[in-house]
């Protein structure tokens, strides 16, 4: 099967057409053909993405296109003053180029313009910065993502004989803008096939603990048959959700529940049946494109032409942008891509427990 990753398309996000595609960034502090430093601010460790792939991914392309480029990385672990500390140690340390994946999308543009003073180009990455002169942003059609986690949901719902539920909607943190397109994608669905939503948080942190506390709450209200599915937005809620069924005594299986990220342990849990889907994003085209523009910045180069397809506005301007396509994955298709990509390995996915269940996913 030939891989999902090289046929990813590229959107084209907003109207207006193409950004110039050679954008030169103004008082970029890079030289030529020298390299120099890059700094790559990541939001968390939670969520098993950022060590286990947007950090070895962009390090990899890094090295591979600059053999003079060094990289200043942090990881602010849900903290957004610890992650401004981050931003402001890299700039001491020399960083030209800042690619950072806020915790706080308001909050990150005081980075963002300190950075600016210094001439210092920044690339958001995964998560838009609001209201701040970020230079590129790079990430998923997210609002896209709500949409497949609230598709996929409501025919499961349909197939099951509940198409209106209710639900329980545990959504991401209120500081970071993509939760707010996953719950805007999600819940057009929802309004649309009139599912009915019974309870709904928002979940400070992306925190799975927290999750867990808000669906021990919600099914405290509702009872256990008070709902008929759950709608997380990622895969480490979906676990916190995951469990507090299983300790409130509900089977899990008879609970559809979504799931975004494919995190190992959840390909797991959609093999084992205790989650239904998840939404699989090719991390390695989203780091390798933040690896080319940045190596390009810091050494004062111009962002190779087309890497840059659309615009995206962040409320202070029109930020030109890369945006990615995401896949909905269930038992059906694991293969087909998350297998096929190469994202995980059939032997790290089909541990002795999950033997059978592969074979029966075709998986091997
Ligand atoms: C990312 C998700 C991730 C979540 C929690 C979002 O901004 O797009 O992939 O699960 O943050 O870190």
């Amino acid at each position: 099967m030939k891989s999902l990753r090289a046929k990813t398309a590229v959107l084209v996000v907003a109207a207006g057409g193409l950004v110039a595609l050679s954008l030169v960034v103004a008082g970029c502090g890079g030289s030529s053909g020298e390299g120099g430093k890059i700094a790559l601010l990541l939001p968390e460790s939670k969520t098993s993405r950022y060590e286990a792939h947007d950090r070895p991914e962009f390090e990899a392309k890094v090295e591979e296109l600059c053999e003079d480029c060094e990289i200043i990385y942090s990881n602010a672990n849900q903290n957004a003053a610890q992650q401004q500390s981050q931003a402001e140690a890299a700039l001491t340390q020399g960083a030209e180029v800042m690619v950072l994946d806020a915790v706080d999308a308001t909050s990150a543009s005081a980075m963002v313009q300190k950075a600016k003073q210094q001439e210092v180009p920044v690339i958001s990455y995964d998560r838009l910065i609001l209201g701040a002169p970020v230079d590129y942003y790079i990430s998923f059609d997210n609002e896209k993502v709500g949409e497949l986690q609230g598709e996929t949901l409501s025919e499961k719902l349909g197939e099951e004989g509940s198409p209106n539920g209710p639900i329980v909607m545990i959504n991401g943190s209120p500081t970071d803008n993509n939760a707010t397109l996953f719950k805007k994608g999600a819940r057009s669905v929802f309004d649309s096939e009139g599912v009915k939503i019974a309870k709904e948080y928002d979940t400070p942190d992306w925190s799975p603990d927290k999750a867990q506390n808000e669906m021990e709450q919600a099914i405290t209200a509702l009872g256990k048959n008070g709902f008929a599915a759950t709608y997380a937005a990622n895969d480490g809620t979906a676990g916190g959700a995951i469990a507090a069924m299983k300790s409130a005594g509900i089977t899990p299986e008879s609970k559809p529940t979504t799931g975004q990220d494919a995190e190992l342990e959840a390909i797991q849990r959609i093999l084992a049946g205790t989650q239904f889907m998840t939404v699989y994003k090719a991390i390695e085209p989203e780091a390798n494109t933040a690896a080319e523009m940045a190596v390009a910045l810091v050494e004062g180069e111009e962002v190779p032409s087309g890497l840059v397809n659309g615009e995206v506005n962040n409320e202070m301007e029109d930020v030109p942008s890369v945006l990615l396509e995401p896949v909905a994955v269930t038992k059906d298709n694991i293969d087909e891509t998350i297998v096929a990509d190469e994202f995980w390995t059939a032997s790290e996915i089909c541990t002795s427990a999950y033997e059978k269940a592969c074979e029966e996913a075709g998986i091997e």
